[in-house]
């Protein structure tokens, strides 16, 4: 809520400074920094990306990649393959190379630090890609989608198909995971769905059974989201975790109603698990939970489409690639960056934030991914079918 006031006020003062005609300069940090026309076409930029295993990584680098060398830069793009100090290798080696602009989606936000302040020191402007770089000074913007709106929409979905505002009583099992634990944007997504569900809890309409996380209740708290993380977001980790809540709590018929997932890899894991685990349970039958997710994969489309997953979360990565290649170019020329919408704390500074809107997906408007050209309609027919 802080933060939405601060947008307000933010807001305001924009609006105040038109009205007045009298403010010259700018906020801290939202300044370029550098002279007019300060990095020169052909000069190098870095973008560091977690890891190629997540399709989303691959979407985004390349993307930007691609309208920043139409653009006339040179550009090093490096995938960390998830290794904390493989990105800050990465993003050092930028640094040899005079990179004047490092564009970094975090693997872990706050190990990845001390590389971001040797680029800043070197005279580096450096931007927080879609995950905010914690505990430093040394980052000059932030880009990403309303984190908590992610969660919200995610819950409102399963609030919506178990009837929760309707009056359903249940109780109903809900079991939920958070992403991971080195990424602070799993915390704000889980948030935004933990705040519309805990009242839930509260009433005891929704109960999460089994042990998961030592047990969520309505004492659980936003800051206890840790204990329901799955380390890097991997399949593998959400398949083993939801196998031995089947087995413990499950294995005998028991109904399983929901689960909050956060991200579509992980929704794949415990999709993999209720295959292995309870063949009984079947698809677009009410034996199936209601499952969320984020992203749009290739996975989750080819998912929803056969009743196995419910929703998803659409980040258009595209208009996220446009967003910071807008601000990447206004530095360039020496510009104050434009289309900042809000400003998000990283334990250190308020780091000036361009926010976009993620969009709700379920099988009723899977096809918007095909309108949004996001995936081809061929592509959407393969993964459909
Ligand atoms: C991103 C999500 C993504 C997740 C796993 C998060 O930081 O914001 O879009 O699903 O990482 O890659």
């Amino acid at each position: 809520m802080r933060f939405t006031k601060k947008a307000v006020a933010l807001l305001a003062g924009a609006a105040l400074c038109l009205g007045l005609g009298a403010c010259g300069g700018s906020r801290g940090g939202q300044q370029a920094g550098g002279e007019a026309g300060s990095i020169e076409k052909g000069a190098t930029i870095g973008i560091s990306m977690p890891t190629k295993s997540e399709e989303r990584w691959n979407k985004d680098g390349n993307n930007l990649k691609a309208k920043l060398e139409k653009a006339g830069y040179k550009v090093i793009l490096s995938f960390a393959d998830d290794k904390p100090a493989q990105q800050n290798a990465d993003i050092e080696n930028m640094v040899n190379n005079d990179a004047k602009v490092v564009v970094v989606a975090a693997k872990d936000g706050t190990a990845v630090g001390p590389a971001v302040e040797k680029a800043h020191d070197a005279g580096a402007k450096v931007i927080a890609y879609d995950r905010l770089i914690m505990n430093t000074e040394a980052v000059d913007y932030y880009a990403t989608f309303q984190l908590e709106q992610v969660g919200v929409l995610e819950a409102n979905y399963l609030i919506d198909k178990l009837g929760l505002k309707d009056g359903a009583k249940g109780p109903f099992n809900i079991e939920l995971f958070t992403g991971s634990p080195d990424d602070n944007n799993a915390k704000y997504f889980f948030k935004g769905a933990w705040d519309l569900l805990q009242p839930y809890f509260e009433s005891g309409v929704l109960v999460s059974p089994s042990n998961h996380g030592q047990g969520v209740t309505k004492d659980f708290t936003v800051d206890d989201w840790q204990a329901i993380s799955v380390q890097s977001w991997k399949t593998e980790q959400a398949q083993k975790d939801m196998e031995s809540i089947l087995d413990s709590t499950y294995a005998h018929g028991e109904k399983l109603d929901a689960v909050l997932s956060p991200y579509d890899g992980i929704s794949q894991g415990v999709i993999n698990a209720i295959e292995a685990k309870r063949p009984d349970m079947k698809p677009g039958t009410d034996t199936w939970p209601y499952i969320t997710g984020q992203d749009a994969m290739e996975i989750a489309v080819s998912n929803i489409a056969k009743d196995k997953q419910g929703e998803t979360v659409f980040k258009n990565v595209n208009e996220l690639a446009d967003a910071v290649y807008e601000m990447i170019i206004e530095i360039a020329e020496g510009k104050e960056v434009s289309g900042i919408n809000g400003e998000f704390n990283n334990n250190s500074i308020d780091v000036p934030s361009k926010l976009l809107d993620p969009q709700n997906i379920t099988k009723d408007n899977l096809s918007d991914l095909v309108k949004a050209g996001y995936i081809t309609q061929e592509r959407f027919d393969e993964l459909t079918k």
